[in-house]
């Protein structure tokens, strides 16, 4: 089976899961199991097809390392469920820092903050390194509030010639003016923002979906989010939350009043770590006029939960490659992003999703 080679933006918690999982998904090793995939295979991709070839940071703990490494590099702090992680022979580069690296991280505990090397790359090295590399595709793991630096970094992947899976709410695929570059270039683009596996946004809109289907009017609800990563972090700074909170009120489908809904990350709690715990709760009014509601929690490994939905976007975006598919993939976008150019219920996205896998739909 052919490979699928992917440039990786932001060496992460994140990405630190998604390697360890495109390891532990070795067919070829004793961890061959399926435990945890939506998809062992996807239009006969395994996700040990996947690829690193390329991956940019600005940390120097992680800069000028194999990126088998740098997925260990402070402040990564998610767990570790493959310690075999085999060299992948690219080597983290320099990236460009923008409005990656917020002020208020300067404050923090070394041990957990972001330290940028100073001398940044310029864009023609960043763009020189994508197309040496035979990367096909980028997967954009910037923080939170990174709008500046995913625009710049999604410029570099069209120039470059490149598919985008954009997995931070920053909108791209959500945005006319961006889909339309990478429809003009016949490029792939699935965003914004990734849907984890078993995250706080699935469970919420699975419950306001059955209030829905159940008859049951939802009169308000709230989401409080807390962990102990670098994203947590990073996102204390509330006016990097702009487009995250955009993303996340697609939670209720039906438009409440600003007063009636709180959705966001609610603080950080250092010895979580990547652990995050979601309270979710959710009023209504069912028959009779007759008030209910339900509280829910949530506690989950972060950034697992989101590589679990990304070795499938992935091989997605490589599927509409093989196929000279360009622009938004909709199907794709809708499953597994939060903030897609298209919303969709999360059944009717599934059930698009399989249809594009098996090649009965575009997009
Ligand atoms: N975990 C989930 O389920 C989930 C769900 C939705 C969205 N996300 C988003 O995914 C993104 C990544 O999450 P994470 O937990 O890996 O974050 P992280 O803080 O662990 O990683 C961010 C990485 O980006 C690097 N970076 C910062 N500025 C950069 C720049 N200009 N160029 C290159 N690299 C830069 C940092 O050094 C760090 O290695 C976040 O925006 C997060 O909100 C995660």
């Amino acid at each position: 089976m052919r490979k699928i080679r992917i440039a990786i933006v932001g060496v992460g918690n994140c990405a630190s899961s998604l390697v360890q999982g495109i390891n532990f998904y070795d067919g070829s090793s004793a961890n061959g199991t399926r435990i945890g995939l939506m998809h062992r295979q996807v239009g006969g991709y395994r996700p040990s097809d996947i690829e690193i070839v390329a991956a940019f940071d600005i940390d120097r703990r992680k800069v000028g390392l194999d990126v088998s490494k740098a997925i260990f590099s402070p402040p990564n702090c998610t767990k570790v469920f493959c310690e075999k992680i085999k060299l992948t022979g690219a080597i983290v580069k320099m990236g460009c820092v923008l409005d990656g690296y917020a002020p208020h991280m300067r404050d923090q505990d070394p041990l957990r903050t972001f330290l940028p090397l100073e001398k940044e790359s310029i864009r023609e090295e960043i763009i020189a390194e994508l197309k040496n590399s035979s990367a096909e595709l980028m997967v954009n793991y910037l923080p939170v509030g990174s709008e500046q630096a995913t625009r710049f970094y999604a410029g570099c992947a069209l120039e470059a010639g490149l598919g985008f899976v954009n997995n931070i709410p920053v909108f791209i695929a959500s945005d006319p003016t961006w889909s339309k570059r990478f429809a003009d270039r016949n490029l792939p683009l699935i965003g914004d923002d990734i849907k984890a596996q078993m995250g706080a946004t699935i469970l919420h809109r699975a419950m306001v979906d059955l209030f829905r289907k159940r008859g049951v009017k939802l009169v308000r609800t709230y989401q409080l989010n807390t962990g102990g990563n670098t994203d947590f972090l990073n996102m204390l700074n509330r006016t990097r939350l702009a487009s995250k909170k955009t993303s996340m009120q697609s939670v209720t489908g039906e438009r409440l009043a600003d007063e009636n809904i709180h959705i966001g990350p609610s603080d950080y709690v250092p010895w979580q770590l990547d652990n995050k715990i979601a309270f979710i709760r959710v009023e209504g009014r069912l028959f009779g006029d007759v008030p209910m509601e339900i509280d829910v929690k949530l506690s989950v490994e972060d950034s697992p939960n989101s590589a679990g939905v990304a070795i499938d976007a992935i091989r997605c975006c490589k599927l509409a490659l093989d196929r000279g598919i360009g622009g938004v993939l909709h199907s794709a976008s809708a499953y597994f992003s939060k903030h897609p150019p298209v919303q969709m219920t999360d059944d009717e996205a599934y059930r698009c999703v399989e249809q594009f896998i098996r090649g009965e739909r575009e997009s």
